[in-house]
Protein backbone atom coordinates (compact mmCIF):
# COMPACT_ATOMS: atom_id res chain seq x y z
CA UNK A 1 0.00 0.00 0.00
CA UNK A 2 1.35 3.37 -0.75
CA UNK A 3 1.27 6.34 1.69
CA UNK A 4 -0.44 9.32 0.62
CA UNK A 5 1.19 12.58 0.30
CA UNK A 6 -0.37 15.73 1.57
CA UNK A 7 2.15 17.77 2.75
CA UNK A 8 2.26 19.26 6.26
CA UNK A 9 -0.07 18.72 8.60
CA UNK A 10 -1.15 20.31 11.75
CA UNK A 11 -3.29 18.86 14.76
CA UNK A 12 -5.07 20.38 17.82
CA UNK A 13 -6.14 18.68 21.40
CA UNK A 14 -9.43 20.20 21.90
CA UNK A 15 -10.48 19.69 25.35
CA UNK A 16 -14.00 21.01 25.88
CA UNK A 17 -16.13 20.67 29.15
CA UNK A 18 -18.40 17.84 28.19
CA UNK A 19 -15.59 15.93 25.56
CA UNK A 20 -12.20 15.67 24.45
CA UNK A 21 -11.09 15.71 20.79
CA UNK A 22 -7.66 15.22 18.60
CA UNK A 23 -7.96 16.27 15.07
CA UNK A 24 -5.42 16.65 12.62
CA UNK A 25 -5.76 19.19 9.38
CA UNK A 26 -4.51 19.05 6.18
CA UNK A 27 -2.55 22.64 6.34
CA UNK A 28 -3.42 23.48 2.98
CA UNK A 29 -7.21 23.12 2.39
CA UNK A 30 -7.96 23.13 6.30
CA UNK A 31 -9.32 19.86 5.70
CA UNK A 32 -10.16 17.57 8.39
CA UNK A 33 -8.40 14.57 7.93
CA UNK A 34 -9.02 12.01 10.98
CA UNK A 35 -10.25 12.70 14.74
CA UNK A 36 -11.66 10.79 17.55
CA UNK A 37 -13.71 12.19 20.73
CA UNK A 38 -14.24 10.87 24.01
CA UNK A 39 -16.76 11.81 26.69
CA UNK A 40 -15.48 13.38 29.84
CA UNK A 41 -17.42 12.76 33.26
CA UNK A 42 -18.71 15.18 35.31
CA UNK A 43 -19.32 14.85 39.33
CA UNK A 44 -21.85 17.12 41.08
CA UNK A 45 -20.82 16.33 44.93
CA UNK A 46 -22.87 18.67 46.46
CA UNK A 47 -25.30 21.08 44.54
CA UNK A 48 -23.96 23.75 42.87
CA UNK A 49 -20.69 21.49 42.82
CA UNK A 50 -19.37 20.23 39.43
CA UNK A 51 -15.94 19.00 39.40
CA UNK A 52 -13.96 16.51 36.73
CA UNK A 53 -10.79 14.27 37.15
CA UNK A 54 -7.33 15.88 36.10
CA UNK A 55 -6.49 12.48 35.24
CA UNK A 56 -9.50 11.28 33.75
CA UNK A 57 -9.12 14.26 31.13
CA UNK A 58 -5.45 13.77 30.30
CA UNK A 59 -6.49 9.36 29.43
CA UNK A 60 -8.84 11.02 27.75
CA UNK A 61 -6.11 13.24 25.52
CA UNK A 62 -4.01 10.16 25.03
CA UNK A 63 -6.69 7.67 24.33
CA UNK A 64 -7.74 10.38 21.59
CA UNK A 65 -4.45 10.80 20.30
CA UNK A 66 -3.83 7.21 19.93
CA UNK A 67 -7.13 6.78 18.24
CA UNK A 68 -6.52 9.48 15.76
CA UNK A 69 -3.06 7.83 14.79
CA UNK A 70 -4.27 4.57 14.12
CA UNK A 71 -7.16 6.03 12.10
CA UNK A 72 -4.82 8.04 10.05
CA UNK A 73 -2.41 5.13 9.35
CA UNK A 74 -5.42 2.72 8.22
CA UNK A 75 -6.19 6.02 5.96
CA UNK A 76 -2.55 5.67 4.82
CA UNK A 77 -1.22 9.11 5.73
CA UNK A 78 2.27 9.31 7.49
CA UNK A 79 1.54 10.20 11.00
CA UNK A 80 5.49 12.26 10.34
CA UNK A 81 3.53 14.68 8.43
CA UNK A 82 2.60 16.15 11.66
CA UNK A 83 4.63 19.79 12.45
CA UNK A 84 2.42 21.47 15.05
CA UNK A 85 -0.07 20.43 18.01
CA UNK A 86 -2.37 23.18 19.37
CA UNK A 87 -3.92 23.10 22.78
CA UNK A 88 -7.51 24.55 22.79
CA UNK A 89 -9.70 24.06 26.20
CA UNK A 90 -12.34 24.88 28.53
CA UNK A 91 -11.66 28.03 30.24
CA UNK A 92 -11.48 28.95 33.77
CA UNK A 93 -11.56 25.10 35.44
CA UNK A 94 -9.30 25.11 38.00
CA UNK A 95 -6.54 22.69 38.64
CA UNK A 96 -3.93 23.05 41.53
CA UNK A 97 -1.06 19.81 41.26
CA UNK A 98 2.24 18.35 42.69
CA UNK A 99 5.24 19.50 40.96
CA UNK A 100 7.40 16.97 42.35
CA UNK A 101 4.62 13.79 42.25
CA UNK A 102 3.09 14.87 39.54
CA UNK A 103 -0.32 14.30 41.07
CA UNK A 104 -3.48 16.40 40.89
CA UNK A 105 -4.11 17.50 44.77
CA UNK A 106 -8.07 17.79 44.20
CA UNK A 107 -10.60 17.30 41.41
CA UNK A 108 -10.48 20.18 38.30
CA UNK A 109 -13.39 22.79 39.83
CA UNK A 110 -15.49 23.58 36.65
CA UNK A 111 -16.43 26.97 35.23
CA UNK A 112 -19.99 25.95 36.43
CA UNK A 113 -19.32 25.39 40.03
CA UNK A 114 -21.01 27.47 42.63
CA UNK A 115 -19.04 26.41 45.25
CA UNK A 116 -17.67 29.92 45.84
CA UNK A 117 -21.07 31.83 45.78
CA UNK A 118 -20.73 33.26 49.32
CA UNK A 119 -17.32 34.44 48.95
CA UNK A 120 -18.07 35.81 46.40
CA UNK A 121 -21.06 37.63 47.74
CA UNK A 122 -18.81 38.86 50.95
CA UNK A 123 -16.17 39.71 48.20
CA UNK A 124 -18.75 41.84 46.64
CA UNK A 125 -19.99 43.27 49.94
CA UNK A 126 -16.89 45.11 51.00
CA UNK A 127 -16.30 46.90 47.55
CA UNK A 128 -17.24 50.34 47.56
CA UNK A 129 -20.87 50.76 46.69
CA UNK A 130 -21.09 47.04 46.25
CA UNK A 131 -19.99 47.04 43.34
CA UNK A 132 -19.31 44.01 41.34
CA UNK A 133 -17.22 45.94 38.60
CA UNK A 134 -14.80 46.60 41.43
CA UNK A 135 -11.90 44.65 39.57
CA UNK A 136 -12.72 45.42 36.15
CA UNK A 137 -10.54 48.14 34.87
CA UNK A 138 -7.51 45.29 35.39
CA UNK A 139 -9.74 42.13 34.56
CA UNK A 140 -12.17 43.08 32.10
CA UNK A 141 -14.73 40.78 34.38
CA UNK A 142 -17.10 40.86 37.20
CA UNK A 143 -16.47 39.47 40.43
CA UNK A 144 -18.21 35.84 40.00
CA UNK A 145 -17.67 32.06 40.44
CA UNK A 146 -17.11 31.92 36.91
CA UNK A 147 -13.85 32.57 37.09
CA UNK A 148 -10.21 30.93 38.35
CA UNK A 149 -9.18 32.97 41.19
CA UNK A 150 -11.90 32.01 44.19
CA UNK A 151 -11.90 28.30 42.92
CA UNK A 152 -8.09 28.49 43.52
CA UNK A 153 -8.55 30.54 46.98
CA UNK A 154 -11.33 27.59 47.72
CA UNK A 155 -8.79 25.02 46.95
CA UNK A 156 -6.10 26.51 49.45
CA UNK A 157 -8.63 26.97 52.41
CA UNK A 158 -10.09 24.21 52.20
CA UNK A 159 -7.77 21.11 50.73
CA UNK A 160 -5.20 20.43 53.66
CA UNK A 161 -2.99 18.87 50.50
CA UNK A 162 -3.37 21.99 48.46
CA UNK A 163 -2.46 24.25 51.17
CA UNK A 164 0.63 21.83 52.40
CA UNK A 165 1.82 22.13 49.01
CA UNK A 166 1.21 25.76 48.81
CA UNK A 167 3.57 26.14 51.80
CA UNK A 168 6.73 23.63 50.83
CA UNK A 169 7.00 25.40 47.28
CA UNK A 170 5.64 22.31 45.60
CA UNK A 171 1.90 23.67 44.43
CA UNK A 172 1.44 24.07 40.73
CA UNK A 173 -1.64 25.85 40.01
CA UNK A 174 -3.04 26.06 35.97
CA UNK A 175 -6.26 25.91 33.98
CA UNK A 176 -6.49 22.98 31.54
CA UNK A 177 -4.43 24.17 29.02
CA UNK A 178 -1.47 24.18 31.54
CA UNK A 179 -2.53 20.96 33.21
CA UNK A 180 -1.85 19.10 29.99
CA UNK A 181 1.06 21.07 28.20
CA UNK A 182 2.77 20.65 31.42
CA UNK A 183 1.99 17.01 31.49
CA UNK A 184 2.43 16.49 27.47
CA UNK A 185 5.85 18.31 27.77
CA UNK A 186 7.23 15.81 30.53
CA UNK A 187 5.34 16.37 33.80
CA UNK A 188 7.26 16.12 36.69
CA UNK A 189 10.42 15.34 34.98
CA UNK A 190 11.04 18.28 33.18
CA UNK A 191 7.12 19.72 32.22
CA UNK A 192 6.39 23.73 31.06
CA UNK A 193 4.68 25.39 33.13
CA UNK A 194 2.90 27.97 31.02
CA UNK A 195 -0.69 29.61 29.81
CA UNK A 196 -1.31 31.42 27.03
CA UNK A 197 -2.53 35.20 27.29
CA UNK A 198 -6.37 33.83 26.31
CA UNK A 199 -6.30 31.53 29.53
CA UNK A 200 -4.97 33.91 31.35
CA UNK A 201 -7.33 36.50 30.98
CA UNK A 202 -10.26 34.16 32.78
CA UNK A 203 -8.62 33.99 35.76
CA UNK A 204 -9.06 37.72 37.45
CA UNK A 205 -5.24 37.07 38.36
CA UNK A 206 -4.27 38.44 35.29
CA UNK A 207 -4.11 42.52 34.02
CA UNK A 208 -5.44 42.54 30.53
CA UNK A 209 -3.65 46.22 29.69
CA UNK A 210 -0.46 45.00 30.66
CA UNK A 211 -0.37 41.74 29.72
CA UNK A 212 1.21 40.05 33.12
CA UNK A 213 -0.18 38.58 35.94
CA UNK A 214 -1.12 41.46 38.40
CA UNK A 215 0.44 41.77 42.00
CA UNK A 216 -2.37 44.00 43.06
CA UNK A 217 -5.04 41.24 42.14
CA UNK A 218 -2.91 38.63 43.10
CA UNK A 219 -2.65 39.92 46.91
CA UNK A 220 -6.49 40.60 46.32
CA UNK A 221 -7.33 36.70 46.43
CA UNK A 222 -4.25 35.55 48.46
CA UNK A 223 -2.42 34.11 45.55
CA UNK A 224 1.31 33.61 46.04
CA UNK A 225 2.91 34.42 42.58
CA UNK A 226 4.88 31.47 42.16
CA UNK A 227 2.76 29.05 41.43
CA UNK A 228 0.98 30.19 38.61
CA UNK A 229 2.16 29.21 35.21
CA UNK A 230 4.33 31.98 32.83
CA UNK A 231 2.10 33.80 30.08
CA UNK A 232 3.17 33.57 26.81
CA UNK A 233 1.54 34.33 23.48
CA UNK A 234 -0.98 32.35 21.57
CA UNK A 235 1.60 31.01 19.00
CA UNK A 236 4.72 29.99 19.80
CA UNK A 237 6.48 26.78 20.88
CA UNK A 238 6.41 26.02 24.24
CA UNK A 239 7.79 22.92 24.10
CA UNK A 240 8.06 19.39 22.33
CA UNK A 241 5.61 16.29 23.36
CA UNK A 242 7.12 13.55 25.19
CA UNK A 243 5.57 10.53 24.89
CA UNK A 244 6.33 7.16 26.13
CA UNK A 245 7.08 5.19 22.87
CA UNK A 246 5.10 2.42 24.44
CA UNK A 247 1.74 4.00 23.31
CA UNK A 248 1.22 4.04 19.95
CA UNK A 249 0.74 8.07 19.68
CA UNK A 250 4.64 7.50 20.69
CA UNK A 251 5.02 8.46 16.88
CA UNK A 252 3.99 11.57 18.40
CA UNK A 253 6.81 12.42 20.60
CA UNK A 254 9.07 15.74 19.57
CA UNK A 255 5.96 17.22 17.33
CA UNK A 256 6.28 21.26 19.13
CA UNK A 257 2.86 22.43 21.09
CA UNK A 258 3.27 25.34 19.94
CA UNK A 259 -0.79 27.09 19.87
CA UNK A 260 -2.36 27.49 22.99
CA UNK A 261 -6.17 29.35 22.97
CA UNK A 262 -9.16 29.36 25.43
CA UNK A 263 -11.71 27.09 22.99
CA UNK A 264 -14.02 30.61 22.14
CA UNK A 265 -10.97 32.20 21.60
CA UNK A 266 -9.88 29.21 19.22
CA UNK A 267 -13.12 29.32 17.33
CA UNK A 268 -13.00 33.55 16.73
CA UNK A 269 -9.90 32.42 14.92
CA UNK A 270 -10.52 29.36 13.29
CA UNK A 271 -14.03 31.73 11.93
CA UNK A 272 -11.02 33.90 10.54
CA UNK A 273 -12.73 36.53 12.95
CA UNK A 274 -9.53 38.90 12.57
CA UNK A 275 -11.26 42.25 11.62
CA UNK A 276 -12.79 44.45 14.17
CA UNK A 277 -16.14 44.36 14.64
CA UNK A 278 -16.49 40.53 13.69
CA UNK A 279 -18.03 38.49 15.56
CA UNK A 280 -19.35 34.39 16.23
CA UNK A 281 -21.08 32.28 18.73
CA UNK A 282 -20.07 28.64 19.70
CA UNK A 283 -23.02 26.02 21.05
CA UNK A 284 -20.54 24.17 23.41
CA UNK A 285 -21.52 22.80 27.31
CA UNK A 286 -22.30 26.86 27.73
CA UNK A 287 -22.53 29.95 24.65
CA UNK A 288 -20.14 32.08 23.93
CA UNK A 289 -20.69 34.77 21.77
CA UNK A 290 -17.47 37.15 21.29
CA UNK A 291 -16.73 40.26 18.96
CA UNK A 292 -13.31 40.86 18.00
CA UNK A 293 -12.69 44.59 18.68
CA UNK A 294 -8.96 44.65 17.60
CA UNK A 295 -6.30 46.30 19.52
CA UNK A 296 -8.55 48.00 22.33
CA UNK A 297 -10.06 46.47 25.34
CA UNK A 298 -13.49 47.82 25.02
CA UNK A 299 -15.42 48.07 28.44
CA UNK A 300 -18.73 47.39 28.32
CA UNK A 301 -22.15 49.15 29.78
CA UNK A 302 -24.16 46.05 28.76
CA UNK A 303 -22.75 43.11 31.55
CA UNK A 304 -20.38 41.59 29.07
CA UNK A 305 -16.88 40.88 29.74
CA UNK A 306 -13.75 42.39 28.09
CA UNK A 307 -11.09 39.06 27.75
CA UNK A 308 -8.29 38.90 25.39
CA UNK A 309 -9.19 37.04 22.14
CA UNK A 310 -5.85 36.40 20.78
CA UNK A 311 -1.82 37.19 20.55
CA UNK A 312 -0.74 34.98 17.63
CA UNK A 313 2.94 35.17 18.33
CA UNK A 314 5.38 36.28 20.92
CA UNK A 315 5.48 39.92 18.85
CA UNK A 316 2.13 40.44 17.79
CA UNK A 317 0.24 42.66 19.19
CA UNK A 318 -2.79 41.54 21.36
CA UNK A 319 -6.51 41.71 20.04
CA UNK A 320 -9.55 42.33 22.39
CA UNK A 321 -13.08 40.97 22.46
CA UNK A 322 -16.05 41.67 24.09
CA UNK A 323 -17.93 38.53 24.85
CA UNK A 324 -21.26 37.41 26.34
CA UNK A 325 -21.21 34.22 28.31
CA UNK A 326 -24.34 31.60 28.60
CA UNK A 327 -23.58 29.37 30.89
CA UNK A 328 -26.12 26.61 30.23
CA UNK A 329 -26.13 25.62 26.52
CA UNK A 330 -25.55 21.91 25.19
CA UNK A 331 -25.63 21.48 29.16
CA UNK A 332 -29.20 22.09 28.76
CA UNK A 333 -29.65 19.25 26.36
CA UNK A 334 -27.50 16.93 28.83
CA UNK A 335 -29.25 17.41 31.71
CA UNK A 336 -32.85 16.43 30.10
CA UNK A 337 -31.46 13.04 29.35
CA UNK A 338 -29.64 12.47 32.37
CA UNK A 339 -31.82 13.92 35.12
CA UNK A 340 -35.19 13.78 33.77
CA UNK A 341 -34.40 10.81 31.10
CA UNK A 342 -37.17 12.25 29.09
CA UNK A 343 -34.70 12.11 26.23
CA UNK A 344 -32.72 9.22 25.02
CA UNK A 345 -29.88 11.36 22.45
CA UNK A 346 -29.50 14.94 21.16
CA UNK A 347 -31.23 14.05 17.77
CA UNK A 348 -34.12 12.83 19.70
CA UNK A 349 -34.41 16.14 21.20
CA UNK A 350 -34.28 17.81 17.87
CA UNK A 351 -37.42 15.43 16.50
CA UNK A 352 -39.58 15.53 19.65
CA UNK A 353 -39.45 19.21 19.35
CA UNK A 354 -39.89 19.49 15.55
CA UNK A 355 -42.37 17.02 16.15
CA UNK A 356 -44.72 20.08 18.31
CA UNK A 357 -42.57 23.06 16.75
CA UNK A 358 -43.74 25.11 19.77
CA UNK A 359 -43.53 25.30 23.45
CA UNK A 360 -47.11 26.23 23.45
CA UNK A 361 -46.57 28.92 26.58
CA UNK A 362 -43.70 27.41 28.37
CA UNK A 363 -40.65 29.17 28.94
CA UNK A 364 -37.49 27.18 30.36
CA UNK A 365 -34.78 29.10 31.96
CA UNK A 366 -31.96 26.91 32.91
CA UNK A 367 -29.90 29.14 35.56
CA UNK A 368 -28.32 25.90 36.87
CA UNK A 369 -25.25 27.90 37.47
CA UNK A 370 -26.92 31.14 38.10
CA UNK A 371 -27.23 33.41 35.23
CA UNK A 372 -24.09 35.15 33.61
CA UNK A 373 -24.21 37.66 30.96
CA UNK A 374 -25.85 40.26 31.41
CA UNK A 375 -27.17 39.74 34.64
CA UNK A 376 -24.20 37.96 36.76
CA UNK A 377 -26.45 36.91 38.88
CA UNK A 378 -25.20 33.87 40.99
CA UNK A 379 -28.72 33.22 42.91
CA UNK A 380 -30.54 33.05 40.11
CA UNK A 381 -31.34 29.55 39.54
CA UNK A 382 -33.56 27.25 37.26
CA UNK A 383 -37.27 27.28 36.42
CA UNK A 384 -39.70 26.30 34.08
CA UNK A 385 -43.47 28.02 33.80
CA UNK A 386 -46.49 28.55 31.65
CA UNK A 387 -47.21 24.89 31.87
CA UNK A 388 -50.90 23.65 31.33
CA UNK A 389 -52.43 19.98 31.81
CA UNK A 390 -51.58 19.99 27.84
CA UNK A 391 -47.72 20.46 28.12
CA UNK A 392 -45.68 17.61 27.20
CA UNK A 393 -42.28 16.15 26.91
CA UNK A 394 -42.10 17.50 23.33
CA UNK A 395 -43.36 20.80 24.69
CA UNK A 396 -40.44 21.02 27.05
CA UNK A 397 -38.00 20.26 24.73
CA UNK A 398 -39.13 23.06 22.57
CA UNK A 399 -38.85 25.23 25.45
CA UNK A 400 -35.10 23.67 26.46
CA UNK A 401 -34.27 24.75 22.46
CA UNK A 402 -35.63 28.15 22.62
CA UNK A 403 -33.85 29.06 25.67
CA UNK A 404 -30.80 28.23 23.97
CA UNK A 405 -32.06 30.80 21.60
CA UNK A 406 -33.29 33.31 24.02
CA UNK A 407 -30.16 33.53 25.75
CA UNK A 408 -27.85 34.33 23.18
CA UNK A 409 -30.54 37.46 22.19
CA UNK A 410 -29.74 38.58 24.83
CA UNK A 411 -26.24 38.74 24.52
CA UNK A 412 -26.54 39.52 20.93
CA UNK A 413 -29.10 42.63 22.16
CA UNK A 414 -26.39 44.01 24.24
CA UNK A 415 -23.15 43.52 22.02
CA UNK A 416 -25.07 45.41 19.19
CA UNK A 417 -25.80 48.23 22.18
CA UNK A 418 -22.04 48.40 23.37
CA UNK A 419 -20.80 48.26 19.81
CA UNK A 420 -23.33 50.68 18.51
CA UNK A 421 -22.99 49.39 15.26
CA UNK A 422 -25.49 45.91 15.24
CA UNK A 423 -24.40 42.76 13.49
CA UNK A 424 -26.50 41.33 10.60
CA UNK A 425 -25.49 38.21 10.52
CA UNK A 426 -23.89 35.25 13.05
CA UNK A 427 -21.52 33.29 12.59
CA UNK A 428 -22.43 30.09 14.68
CA UNK A 429 -20.50 27.22 15.65
CA UNK A 430 -20.55 24.24 17.88
CA UNK A 431 -21.76 20.85 18.38
CA UNK A 432 -24.88 22.03 18.84
CA UNK A 433 -25.14 23.53 15.47
CA UNK A 434 -26.00 20.26 13.69
CA UNK A 435 -29.42 20.61 15.27
CA UNK A 436 -31.23 22.20 12.27
CA UNK A 437 -34.16 23.41 13.99
CA UNK A 438 -32.25 25.46 16.36
CA UNK A 439 -30.39 27.27 13.87
CA UNK A 440 -34.32 28.40 12.35
CA UNK A 441 -35.12 29.04 15.89
CA UNK A 442 -32.34 31.24 16.29
CA UNK A 443 -32.90 32.73 12.95
CA UNK A 444 -36.27 33.76 13.65
CA UNK A 445 -35.68 34.60 17.40
CA UNK A 446 -32.51 37.15 16.33
CA UNK A 447 -34.27 38.33 13.23
CA UNK A 448 -31.48 38.44 11.47
CA UNK A 449 -29.49 35.42 9.78
CA UNK A 450 -27.24 32.46 10.78
CA UNK A 451 -24.45 31.43 8.82
CA UNK A 452 -22.62 27.82 9.39
CA UNK A 453 -19.81 27.05 8.58
CA UNK A 454 -19.76 23.49 6.77
CA UNK A 455 -16.75 22.12 8.86
CA UNK A 456 -18.00 22.32 12.13
CA UNK A 457 -14.96 21.83 14.38
CA UNK A 458 -13.75 25.63 14.14
CA UNK A 459 -12.22 25.64 17.69
CA UNK A 460 -9.96 23.05 16.51
CA UNK A 461 -8.98 24.60 13.70
CA UNK A 462 -7.99 27.56 15.39
CA UNK A 463 -5.73 26.24 18.13
CA UNK A 464 -4.26 23.75 14.93
CA UNK A 465 -3.67 27.34 12.99
CA UNK A 466 -2.02 28.93 15.71
CA UNK A 467 -0.11 26.02 16.36
CA UNK A 468 1.12 26.23 12.21
CA UNK A 469 1.69 29.84 12.11
CA UNK A 470 4.09 29.40 15.18
CA UNK A 471 7.36 31.28 14.48
CA UNK A 472 10.14 28.43 13.97
CA UNK A 473 7.11 25.72 12.69
CA UNK A 474 5.22 28.54 9.91
CA UNK A 475 3.62 25.51 7.80
CA UNK A 476 0.33 28.18 7.82
CA UNK A 477 -0.28 31.72 7.40
CA UNK A 478 -2.49 32.92 9.06
CA UNK A 479 -4.51 34.58 6.22
CA UNK A 480 -7.68 33.58 5.28
CA UNK A 481 -7.23 33.70 1.14
CA UNK A 482 -4.56 31.07 2.18
CA UNK A 483 -7.66 28.87 2.83
CA UNK A 484 -9.64 27.12 0.01
CA UNK A 485 -13.40 28.48 -0.22
CA UNK A 486 -15.22 27.97 3.21
CA UNK A 487 -18.25 26.74 2.48
CA UNK A 488 -21.48 27.66 4.80
CA UNK A 489 -25.20 27.17 5.37
CA UNK A 490 -27.65 30.20 5.72
CA UNK A 491 -30.70 29.80 8.14
CA UNK A 492 -33.21 32.93 7.34
CA UNK A 493 -35.66 34.38 9.80
CA UNK A 494 -38.90 32.83 8.74
CA UNK A 495 -41.59 34.19 11.69
CA UNK A 496 -42.71 37.46 11.66
CA UNK A 497 -41.02 40.63 14.08
CA UNK A 498 -44.02 40.95 16.13
CA UNK A 499 -43.93 37.31 16.84
CA UNK A 500 -40.35 36.81 17.62
CA UNK A 501 -40.69 40.09 20.36
CA UNK A 502 -43.58 38.65 21.98
CA UNK A 503 -42.12 35.78 22.34
CA UNK A 504 -38.91 37.10 23.66
CA UNK A 505 -41.11 39.31 25.91
CA UNK A 506 -42.63 36.93 27.63
CA UNK A 507 -38.66 35.08 28.32
CA UNK A 508 -37.39 38.19 29.95
CA UNK A 509 -40.62 37.90 32.32
CA UNK A 510 -39.69 34.15 32.86
CA UNK A 511 -35.70 34.89 33.15
CA UNK A 512 -37.20 38.16 35.98
CA UNK A 513 -39.03 34.88 37.90
CA UNK A 514 -35.34 32.98 38.12
CA UNK A 515 -33.29 35.56 39.96
CA UNK A 516 -36.71 36.44 42.17
CA UNK A 517 -37.67 33.16 42.73
CA UNK A 518 -36.56 33.04 46.65
CA UNK A 519 -38.59 36.14 47.18
O1 LIG B 1 -15.72 29.54 29.63
C1 LIG B 1 -16.06 28.20 29.50
C2 LIG B 1 -15.91 27.75 28.08
O2 LIG B 1 -14.59 27.90 27.67
C3 LIG B 1 -16.41 26.34 27.94
O3 LIG B 1 -16.61 26.02 26.63
O4 LIG B 1 -17.35 24.60 24.77
O5 LIG B 1 -16.78 23.56 26.95
O6 LIG B 1 -18.86 24.96 26.68
P1 LIG B 1 -17.45 24.68 26.26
Amino acid sequence: SHRITFGPLVAAIDQGTSSTRFLVFNSKTAELLSHHQVEIKQSFPKEGWVEEDPKEILQSVYECMERTCEKLTQLNIDISNIKAIGVTNQRETTLVWDKETGEPLYNAIVWLDLRTQSTVESLINKTPGRNKNHLKHKTGLPISTYFSAVKLRWLMDNVDEVHEAVVSHRAMFGTVDSWLIWCLTGGKSGGVHCTDVTNASRTMLFNIHTMNWDPELCKYFGIPMEILPSVRSSSEIYGLMKICSSRKSGALSGIPISGCLGDQSAALVGQMCFQDGQAKNTYGTGCFLLRNTGAKPVMSDHGLLTTVAYKLGRDKPACYALEGSVAIAGAVVRWLKDNLGIIGSSEELEKLAASVGTSYGCYFVPAFSGLYAPYWEPSARGIICGLTQFTNRSHLAFAALEAVCFQTREILDAMNQDSGIPLTQLQVDGGMTSNRLLMQLQADILCIPVVKPSMPETTALGAAMAAGAAEGVSVWSLSPEDLSEVTSEKFEPQINPEESEFRYARWKKAVEKSMNWET
